[in-house]
């Protein structure tokens, strides 16, 4: 077959790829050309090849809106040769690109599918759905559930952060049915309304689910979750969900199951970001395209402590009028009176499981 017109040949991992000579490499991406491709996503797409590497029970998968093919093609070739991996567009150029990209790897398991997605859906399931949308993933989710076969997993990316993070409060409430406000865990807050508007989705079809790994990273949330059937489990799953109260004056943060003021952000996801025992699971193998970058991520999604929200050491500083202490004397300090960990979604959070209160008198004292 030969290449796409205006297209070059790049590494991605241990994948050779057409892309379009033209193609973003930073931000949230921007659609330069008809087929969309973003360097800067490379370190999602590793993280998906890590998981999948670790997920024996999934044989059919399809990556739902796959433009190039990328992500479909880098599983099939650096993970998993053995699942029949559908990549689906529905624009017919990137369908010529997940063609030729098949090919120039050899992957015989890969089927290039040009169609909608929630067509494609209505006629065929799967053991895992990818879903990386431009902006909101909202409008594909109920196709997505009805897609997966009992147990499966999705793996969803939003990069609408502002409306998640609390930047844009009204379009969150639209989009997501939930109320978000800005504070110094925006990101980790639009996570769980997130993965909470996917746990009421799937509860209307009397489905509930688990998250095997959860995270922030650059300009978008991401989460995967494995769907668990009937009633009962979409009851479980519902009943982790709640709200957070959070005061901007004092940096008091109050988790409920209800919601109990105006501001009260939610209904999001309360239950544990990881599923550990997949995440130890997980290898950074040589191939991967930013081996360092996930060998890190592994190592704080491992030692994240699964209380939700945490602390900033700057907001810290702030409330206790003084200026910030070494990170590692704060977790030092807490950690002497409860646990602690660090976090993936800032390089000064901490987590925690002591009161704000205990938080605060114990930073006044380092
Ligand atoms: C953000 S890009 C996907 C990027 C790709 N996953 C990657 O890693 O490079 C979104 C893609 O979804 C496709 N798309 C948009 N709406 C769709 C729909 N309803 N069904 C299938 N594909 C769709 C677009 O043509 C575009 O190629």
């Amino acid at each position: 077959m030969s290449s796409p017109e205006g297209s070059v040949i790049i590494r991605e991992g241990s994948t050779e790829l057409y892309v379009p000579e033209l193609h973003s490499n930073k931000g949230p991406g921007k659609r330069i050309g008809r087929v969309f491709f973003n360097d800067q996503m490379s370190f999602n797409r590793d993280v998906s090849v890590m998981l999948l590497a670790s997920s024996p029970k999934v044989r059919t998968a399809l990556d739902a809106m796959a433009a190039t093919g990328v992500r479909a093609i880098r599983i099939a070739n650096e993970a998993r040769p053995d699942v029949h991996m559908v990549a689906n567009d529905k624009d017919a150029e990137a369908c010529a690109y997940i063609e030729a990209n098949a090919d120039l790897n050899s992957t015989g398991n890969v089927e290039a599918s040009n169609e909608d997605l929630r067509c494609l859906l209505a006629k065929r399931v799967f053991d895992y759905i990818d879903l990386d949308p431009f902006g909101t993933p909202v409008p594909f989710v109920p196709a997505v559930l009805q897609g997966l076969k009992r147990s499966g997993m999705a793996g969803i990316t939003a990069t609408d952060t502002a409306p998640l993070a609390g930047t844009y409060p009204k379009k969150c409430a639209r989009r997501y049915g939930a109320f978000s406000q800005r504070s110094p865990f925006g990101h980790e807050t639009g996570l769980r309304i997130l993965i909470g508007h996917i746990a009421r989705e799937a509860a209307k079809e009397d489905k509930g689910l688990d998250t095997v790994l959860s995270y922030y990273a650059d300009h978008y949330m991401r989460t995967f979750v494995r769907m668990r059937e009937g009633g009962a489990e979409a009851d479980r799953t519902l009943e982790r969900l709640g709200f957070i109260d959070y005061d901007p004056g004092t940096g008091c943060r109050t988790v409920s199951p209800e919601r109990s003021s105006a501001r009260s952000i939610g209904p999001l996801w309360l239950g544990p970001l990881h599923d550990h025992e997949t995440l130890d699971s997980m290898r950074a193998g040589e191939g991967l395209h930013r081996r360092s970058r996930c060998e890190k991520y592994l190592e704080l999604w491992r030692g994240e402590l699964e209380v939700p929200f945490f602390y900033d050491n700057d907001e810290l500083a702030s409330l206790s009028r003084t200026s910030p202490r070494p990170l590692g004397a704060v977790l030092e300090a807490l950690g002497a009176c409860g646990r602690v960990s660090r976090t993936h979604f800032s390089p000064t959070g901490i987590r925690t499981e002591l009161s704000y209160r205990e938080v605060l008198d114990i930073y006044k004292t380092i």
